[in-house]
């Protein structure tokens, strides 16, 4: 039986299917909400669907998407274990840049999904995730691999995959800064199995998958807590 979060998922992702509060409807194929759960505790957020993403209804299943489930393997993830989004649901023609106006317009949605899902991080896809999650945050030059601690959420801004397609030096960059992802999500998982144990908090959901080995997590020059 579905969970309540499940339910109320659907029904977002049923509003995002059939929104035509921006232009970018006129020329989609279809929207694409989001794929994974609603009890994953990894989120991770892009940009706008691309052609390929247009076409199947589902986000990253592009060149850029291999690079990413690629990213996600390497620290023993599945993409079955994140509920994978972008900041658009629908594709802005020729893959330009989102307007604002546009990304105005969808943001009643990705609130909701992070509102629904409340992940224990959420991975901050290029520059586009960042000014949407983290408005006047410092460029992603500056914060990409580091913790961003806003309110009660936990973000870590990250180089698009789409960038470091052609580019090596941007590729070993994003390959060391999913290995801080993976000592982050253990400080998260480790943390959230405190709250359960003690008896006066409330626990939600399964662990975050366990590594093999972490880089230290709490080593605070990978700390931001830029906002609070
Ligand atoms: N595919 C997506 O779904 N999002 C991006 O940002 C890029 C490719």
């Amino acid at each position: 039986m579905p969970s309540i979060a499940d339910s109320a998922l659907a029904v977002v992702h049923e509003h995002i299917l059939a929104c035509t509060a921006c232009p970018l409807h006129l020329r989609r194929i279809q929207a694409v909400p989001g794929t994974g759960e609603a009890s994953a505790r990894i989120m991770v957020v892009g940009e706008g669907p691309g052609e390929t993403e247009d076409r199947l209804g589902k986000p990253f299943v592009g060149a850029a998407g291999n690079v990413l489930t690629r990213l996600l393997e390497s620290i023993g993830l599945r993409r079955e274990d994140t509920f994978i989004t972008n900041v658009v649901k629908c594709r802005p023609p020729g893959n330009r840049d989102p307007e604002p106006a546009e990304v105005e317009a969808c943001s009643q949605f990705l609130d909701a999904q992070v509102e629904i899902i409340r992940p224990d991080v959420i991975l901050v896809l290029g520059r586009h995730a960042l000014a949407r999650l983290l408005p006047g945050s410092p460029g992603i030059t500056q914060v990409h691999g580091r913790q961003v601690v806003r309110g009660d959420r936990l973000y870590v801004p990250l180089y698009h995959p789409a960038a470091a397609l052609y580019n090596g030096s941007l590729m070993r960059t994003l390959e060391e800064d999913m290995l801080r992802v993976r000592g982050y999500l253990d400080a998260a998982g480790e943390e959230r199995r405190r709250a359960a144990a003690a008896p006066s908090e409330e626990a939600r959901g399964p662990a975050v998958p366990a590594a093999a080995s972490a880089p230290a997590a709490t080593d605070p020059r990978h700390q931001l807590s830029l906002f609070d």
